[in-house]
C-alpha cells in the first residue's frame, strides 16, 4: 500500500475539528481508535500484535512464522501514536506508518528478513495526559517504578491505574520486560525533524546526532485568594505576581546559557476573573546541551523563583517530575546508517535535536538510532506541523533500505 494511502487512513483520528490539531492522549478514546488502527493495519499485513505488559504494542513480522520471534534478535522499528494537546499529524505517527509502509515495500520487492522484524508504537511518548514523557519506554526499560506510573495522575485526578482499567488493560502487570528487551537487536525511530537543521542543508533525511538532556519541574505558588474589588494592593498575596517574575527569570536564564525553557501549562486556581487567585500550579520544561548547564539553570529558575514569593507573602515549592539524561545514539549503528544511505544516494547528514524520542530511552538498552525527514517550516507540537507527501516517501525509501541491511544478516 502506498504510503499516502496508509497515511490518510490515520489522518482522521484524534483530530479536533476546531484547531486541526490532535488530541490523541494515552487511554482515551482518540487513542483506543489508534491502537484499533496499528491492529488492523497490521493483520491486513498478517502481523502478529503483542500488546507488552506496558501497554507498547509490537507487530511481528516474522520470516517463516507468525507468532513470537525466534531466537534471532529482532530489528525493531516504530514511534507513538499519542499527541500534545493540539499536537500535529506527524510527531510519532510519521515513524509508525512509514515503518509499515517499508515493511509492504520490502515485500514488494521479494525481500525475505533473515531475522524478525517488529513495528512498536509506545505509549504516553508525549506524557500529555500523566506528566511523565515516553512513560511506555521508561517502564518497559525500568527507568520508572510501575507502582510510581500506576499512581501517576491526570489532571481530572484519575490514575494510570484506573485510565488502562477502563480502557480494558491490565496495569497490574506494568513494569520491565528484560526478556522481550533480549529479543531485540536494534531499535531504528523515523520521525519529522522538529527544527529546520535539514531544509537549511537542503537535506530531506537526516540521522540522530545526539539528544539534548532535558525534563519537567512543578512548582507550586501558594498565596491567599480573596476579593478582586475590595482587597488593597499592599494586603493581597497574589501568587501570579510571582509566577509572573519567575517566568521572565527563566526566559533570562536560558538565553545567558543558551538554553531552553518553556513554561507551556499554567493552572491559576481556583480560576475566577474577580478573585485573587489562591494558587498557581505551573510546569517547567527545561532543557540545554549538557547535563551540568541544565542542573544550573534549573537551579537558577528555582532561585529565582524563591526570591519572587518574598515580596508578596506567596509560598513556592519545585518537584522534578521527569528526567531524560543526555542520549548519545549508538555509533556503530549511525555509521551504517550512513553507509547504507550513502549507497542509496540519499544524502543525510547529522542533526544534534533537543525533543525526547522512545529511542533516547531505549538507548540505554538497545542500540537505537533515529531517521529525521524534513519539515520545511520547522514547526511541531501544533497543528501547522508538516512534511511533504514526497519527502515522507524518501524517508519511507530510507528506513526500508535501513531496515533490509540490518535483517539480512
Ligand atoms: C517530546 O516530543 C518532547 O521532546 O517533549
Ligand atoms: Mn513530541
Ligand atoms: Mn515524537
Amino acid at each position: 500500500m502506498s504510503f499516502a494511502t496508509l497515511w490518510e487512513s490515520l489522518l482522521p483520528i484524534g483530530r479536533d475539528p476546531v484547531t486541526g490539531g490532535y488530541r490523541r492522549y494515552s487511554w482515551t478514546t482518540a487513542d483506543m481508535n489508534c491502537r484499533d488502527w496499528f491492529t488492523a493495519t497490521a493483520a491486513e499485513r498478517g502481523l502478529a500484535v503483542q500488546p507488552d505488559r506496558d501497554g507498547n504494542l509490537w507487530a511481528w513480522w516474522v520470516a517463516g512464522h507468525t507468532d513470537w520471534p525466534t531466537d534471532d534478535r529482532a530489528v525493531v522499528t516504530g514511534s507513538h501514536l499519542d499527541s500534545v494537546p493540539d499536537g500535529g499529524a506527524f510527531d510519532g505517527p510519521l515513524g509508525v506508518v512509514s515503518a509499515f509502509a517499508a515493511i509492504d515495500m520490502l515485500r514488494d520487492r521479494g525481500f525475505t528478513p533473515a531475522r524478525p522484524v517488529a513495528v512498536a508504537a509506545f505509549t504516553e511518548e508525549e506524557g500529555a495526559r500523566f506528566g511523565v514523557a515516553c512513560l511506555g519506554s521508561r517502564l518497559l526499560t525500568g527507568v520508572i517504578a510501575p507502582e510510581v506510573a500506576r499512581d501517576l495522575r491526570d489532571t481530572e485526578g484519575v490514575s494510570l491505574a484506573e485510565a488502562m482499567a477502563a480502557a480494558g488493560a491490565v496495569p497490574d502487570r506494568l513494569g520491565p520486560d528484560d526478556e522481550l528487551l533480549s529479543r531485540v537487536g536494534s531499535f531504528i525511530e523515523l520521525h519529522i525533524e522538529q527544527g529546520r537543521q535539514l531544509a537549511a542543508q537542503d537535506a530531506v533525511i537526516g540521522i540522530a546526532d545526539g539528544i539534548w538532556p532535558h525534563g519537567r519541574w512543578r512548582l507550586d505558588f501558594h498565596g491567599r485568594g480573596d476579593h478582586a474589588g475590595t482587597t488593597a494592593l499592599v494586603d493581597r498575596r497574589d501568587p501570579v505576581l510571582s509566577f509572573a517574575a519567575t517566568v521572565l527569570a527563566a526566559r533570562e536564564v536560558a538565553a545567558r546559557h543558551q538554553a531552553l525553557t518553556t513554561f507551556g501549562k499554567v493552572a491559576v486556581q481556583p480560576g475566577g476573573v474577580n478573585a485573587i487567585p489562591s494558587a498557581v500550579v505551573a510546569w517547567l520544561d527545561a532543557r540545554a546541551p549538557d547535563e551540568q548547564t541544565l542542573n544550573t539553570v534549573v537551579a537558577e529558575i528555582r532561585a529565582a523563583a524563591q526570591r519572587a514569593t518574598r515580596d508578596h507573602g506567596v509560598t513556592v515549592t519545585t518537584a522534578c517530575e521527569s528526567f531524560s539524561p543526555r542520549v548519545e545514539l549508538d555509533p556503530d549503528l549511525q555509521a551504517r546508517l550512513s553507509s547504507v544511505l550513502a549507497r542509496n544516494m540519499i544524502r543525510a547528514p547529522l542533526v544534534a535535536t533537543g525533543a525526547g524520542h522512545d529511542a533516547g530511552v531505549l538507548a540505554a538498552r538497545v542500540p537505537s538510532a533515529m531517521l529525521f525527514v524534513r519539515n520545511p517550516s520547522g514547526v511541531s507540537h501544533a497543528p501547522s506541523e508538516v512534511a511533504e507527501i514526497a519527502d515522507c516517501e524518501t524517508g519511507v525509501a530510507a528506513l526500508a533500505a535501513v531496515l533490509e541491511e540490518l535483517a539480512s544478516e
